[in-house]
Parts: C-alpha cells; sequence; structure tokens
C-alpha cells in the first residue's frame, strides 16, 4: 500500500466492475463456494478483463476431487464455447490446505509452455 500503486476499493468482489479494462493479473481469494467463484472466473474471462489470472478454488467437505473435476470440466466448456483460447492448470500447493490454485491464461502467447 504504501508504494501508492495499489488503489483499494471497498465493493462486493461479485459485483465489482473494474473501471479500467487492461488488467494483466486478476488474483482472487475469496471464501466462496467454488462453483460461484469459478462463474466469477469465466465472466470475467468472456468480458475480456484480464489475462492471467490466478485463484483459489475451496475445496467442499465431500467428493472434493469429483466436484473440482466438474468445476474445471464446466469453465473448460464454457471458454471453449465463447471461443478463448486458454491454458489451465489446477494444483493443490504444499501449503493450501482446503483449497486448489488455479491458473488460467487466457490466448496464450504460441510455442510458450509450462514448466
Ligand atoms: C482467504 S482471505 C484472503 C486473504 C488474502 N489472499 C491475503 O493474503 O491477505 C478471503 C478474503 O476474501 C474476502 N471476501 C470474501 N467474500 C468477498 C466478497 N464477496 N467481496 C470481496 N471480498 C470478499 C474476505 O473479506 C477475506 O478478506
Amino acid at each position: 500500500m504504501e508504494t501508492g500503486q495499489v488503489k483499494h476499493y471497498r465493493a462486493d468482489g461479485f459485483r465489482f466492475e473494474p473501471p479500467r479494462k487492461n488488467i494483466y493479473w486478476l488474483v482472487c481469494d475469496m471464501v466462496e463456494k467454488p462453483a460461484r467463484v469459478a462463474e466469477l472466473m469465466e465472466a470475467w474471462a468472456i468480458n475480456g478483463w484480464f489475462k492471467e489470472a490466478i485463484f483459489n478454488l475451496k475445496l467442499p467437505m465431500k467428493s472434493r476431487y469429483k466436484e473440482v473435476s466438474t468445476i474445471l470440466e464446466t469453465m473448460n466448456t464454457i471458454l471453449t464455447e465463447n471461443e478463448i483460447d486458454f491454458k489451465m492448470q489446477c494444483k493443490h500447493l504444499y501449503h493450501d490446505r482446503d483449497e486448489v490454485t488455479v491458473h488460467l491464461w487466457l490466448f496464450p502467447e504460441k510455442g510458450v509452455s509450462y514448466a
């Protein structure tokens, strides 16, 4: 905050529309149902409001793998239907406990792959 490069908006993340749409990184770590977070990411992607996103999906109590798989498959379908070229990876990081971390890259540069 001290750098002056951060602007804080007190707003509901599910209703917030960025005033400027040339966002490169979207970072989302809201405690919410994973399907709702995924829908928000899909909406931002369809609106073309970011280039790359890192977001967490909080794991449900039961059927964790099944639910996350279903959410990511749905996201895959929706982005594809909207003719969005993308790369997506999902990891259960060492320090993540009850969540997985997703990296979504829209219209990735050709020839660049993940390490
Ligand atoms: C897991 S914490 C995020 C911590 C943050 N990544 C950090 O390192 O400080 C979840 C945060 O999401 C916020 N949050 C939850 N629902 C929200 C919403 N609808 N709009 C905005 N913020 C929300 C909560 O207030 C809380 O601060």
